[in-house]
């Protein structure tokens, strides 16, 4: 059976997931979706093709709203969405099923998993982010990991199966709207994360490899996040920098930082 997973992962939450999911069904191939958005279309070859992403402000993040544009699923005869998330709501189900349907498609199981999250805050750090730190520790992080070991054994059993999940997948009319408001709001986003950097900064050039979207380049050895270019919030520059050099306005502390322990710096800049 060919089995096709796309995925995106800013902090390897996702693609730990993805990998750990592949250890289960071992015909799934792995496909980063970064490497494939400069395509006009594109198409999948799978007979289940399944979507392997985390929760940005409660739906897809931007790389795979892209990707869903350009989505051409002829091959797929059953579908997966698989979201790893902090665990607030969500209305990406509903999205990438209103994208799949445009192709006469259905998106016959979605699932979620809680793992650690990755940012202060989300989109904009501010004072909420005070208990960050101690939502991502190891010991946090480890407890997290053993449910998802235990979901992802269910998981694999309901795409194998051909599974529809959830079995009645009847969205309600306040997740529509708020699916749509959502999308509306976050097509063209344009909001800023003023990240910058401090005098620890070594000129290394890890935020520049992570960064899925190209935004950060060096000058005279220092990293220079583009204006005119797109950032896809995914918090890879933030968190891999080994010396927690890079800072934003209203997060300065040194010691908020995290990254998937197994997934290294290499493998999220391997996704372009
Ligand atoms: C910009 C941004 C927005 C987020 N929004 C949400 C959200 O709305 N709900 C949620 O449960 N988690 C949210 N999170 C947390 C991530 O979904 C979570 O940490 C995810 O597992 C990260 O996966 P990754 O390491 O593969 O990037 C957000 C994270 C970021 C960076
Ligand atoms: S990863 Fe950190 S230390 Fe390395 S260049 Fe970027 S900001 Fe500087
Ligand atoms: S600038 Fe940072 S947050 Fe934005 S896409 Fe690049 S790595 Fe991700």
């Amino acid at each position: 059976m060919n089995i096709e997973v796309y995925y995106f992962s800013g902090t390897g939450n996702s693609l730990h997931a993805a990998k750990e999911l592949q250890k289960r069904i071992p015909e799934i191939k792995l496909i980063p979706i970064v490497s494939l958005l400069n395509r006009d279309i594109i198409e999948t070859h799978g007979e289940i093709v399944g979507l392997v992403f985390p929760i940005h402000i409660a739906t897809v993040p931007v790389p795979v709203r892209k990707f869903l544009e350009k989505l051409d699923s002829k091959s797929a005869e059953y579908t997966f969405g698989l979201a790893t998330r902090l665990g607030t709501f969500c209305v990406a189900n509903i999205y990438i099923q209103r994208m799949l349907q445009k192709q006469g498609k259905n998106l016959d199981s979605f699932l979620m998993l809680n793992m650690a999250n990755n940012s202060p805050t989300g989109i904009k750090p501010g004072p909420g982010d005070q208990g960050w730190i101690n939502q991502i520790t190891p010991e946090k992080v480890m407890e997290l990991e053993s449910v998802v070991q235990n979901k992802l054994d269910f998981i694999s059993k309901i795409i194998r199966n051909k599974e529809k999940y959830p079995p009645k997948n009847v969205a309600n009319l306040l997740s529509i709207f708020l699916e749509r408001l959502i999308s509306s709001l976050s097509k063209d986003i344009k909001a800023k994360l003023n990240f910058y950097t401090d005098t620890t900064c070594t000129g290394c050039g890890i935020c520049v490899q992570v960064c899925p979207s190209r935004k950060i380049k060096m000058a005279g050895g220092k990293p220079v996040w583009q204006e005119e270019l797109k950032c896809y919030y995914c918090y890879a520059c933030f968190n891999y920098c080994p010396g927690q050099s890079v800072l934003l306005k209203k997060y300065t502390a040194k010691n908020g930082r995290y990254s998937h322990p197994e997934i290294t710096e290499d493998d999220i800049a391997g996704q372009k």
